[in-house]
């Protein structure tokens, strides 16, 4: 599928963190194919030529009243949710304070557990739904210096393979989605020393677009992902082959 071919029908898709980086990305190119697309977002404005609503995902009533809106503004349940949204606050083990950990935590995974809890009141309705979790290749290989970080990310796995089980008779499909080293802000601020050693180890020899991602999420999303669950999908150059 070209990034340009048009979803068949148009889905209703939520991206949590879609105001920038790779929510951003997965936002347009579902727009960009047809879909009606909210994107959620946490401070400033909305990205231009999207619809967007205020959503802090780490606040349960801020993630309900989110989707209230979306689903005014979409105009029905959601259909495709993109559980997006996440920070890091690295650090070695030894130096890592409760709240470091407490917090990658909660936003990373308890954010899109929250996200996918309200997402499926619709889904189990209309017997049929799409959950995507970004995670990352640190939730498979670990990587140190993040043991906040990959720990939320491995966490999705079983979040999403729990509700593939739970809900896959209902029509629902939950996967996850590891990306690598990806272009955004977050590493473009890497010095070129720090980059280039990177990249040796990335069987690929370089970073991924954005775009990359997207084209993968809008896979998952579409008709002939139909019977794909539980899935892992990596993005990442080959760069955590075999976990
Ligand atoms: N970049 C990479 O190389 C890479 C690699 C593997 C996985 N990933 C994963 O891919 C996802 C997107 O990464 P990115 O590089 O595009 O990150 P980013 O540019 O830092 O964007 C993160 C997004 O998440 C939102 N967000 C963070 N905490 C939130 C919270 N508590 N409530 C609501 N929204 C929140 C941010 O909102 P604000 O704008 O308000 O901060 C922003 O929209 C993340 O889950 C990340 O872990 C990224």
């Amino acid at each position: 599928m070209s990034d340009t071919a048009s979803s068949p029908t148009p889905q209703r898709v939520l991206v949590t963190g879609g105001n920038r980086g790779i929510g951003l990305a997965i936002a347009r190119a579902f727009a960009d194919a047809g879909d009606d697309v909210v994107v959620t977002y946490r401070s400033g404005e909305p990205p231009e030529g999207l619809q967007g609503v205020r959503c802090e995902v780490t606040d349960t009533a801020s993630v309900d009243a989110a989707f209230d809106e979306a689903e005014q503004l979409l105009g029905g349940p959601v259909e495709v949710l993109v559980a997006n949204a996440g920070i890091t606050r690295d650090g070695l083990l030894m130096r890592m304070s409760d709240d470091d950990f407490d917090a990658v935590l909660q936003a990373n995974l308890a954010g899109a557990f929250r996200c996918a809890r309200r997402a499926t009141k619709g889904m189990i309705r209309a017997r049929k739904g799409r959950l995507i979790f970004i995670s990352s290749v640190s939730g498979l290989t670990g990587a140190p210096g993040q043991a906040n970080y990959s720990a939320s990310k491995a966490g999705l796995v079983g979040l999403a393979r729990s509700v593939a089980r739970e809900l896959g008779g209902r029509g629902i499909t939950a996967n996850v989605v590891a990306p690598g080293f990806i272009e955004t802000d977050m590493t473009a601020a890497l010095s070129q020393d720090v980059r280039d050693g990177y990249v040796a180890t990335i069987p690929m020899r370089r970073f991924a677009q954005v775009e990359e991602v997207a084209g993968v999420v809008r896979f998952l999303a579409s008709p002939a992902a139909g019977y794909v669950t539980g899935a892992v999908v990596p993005v990442d150059g080959g760069l955590g082959m075999g976990h």
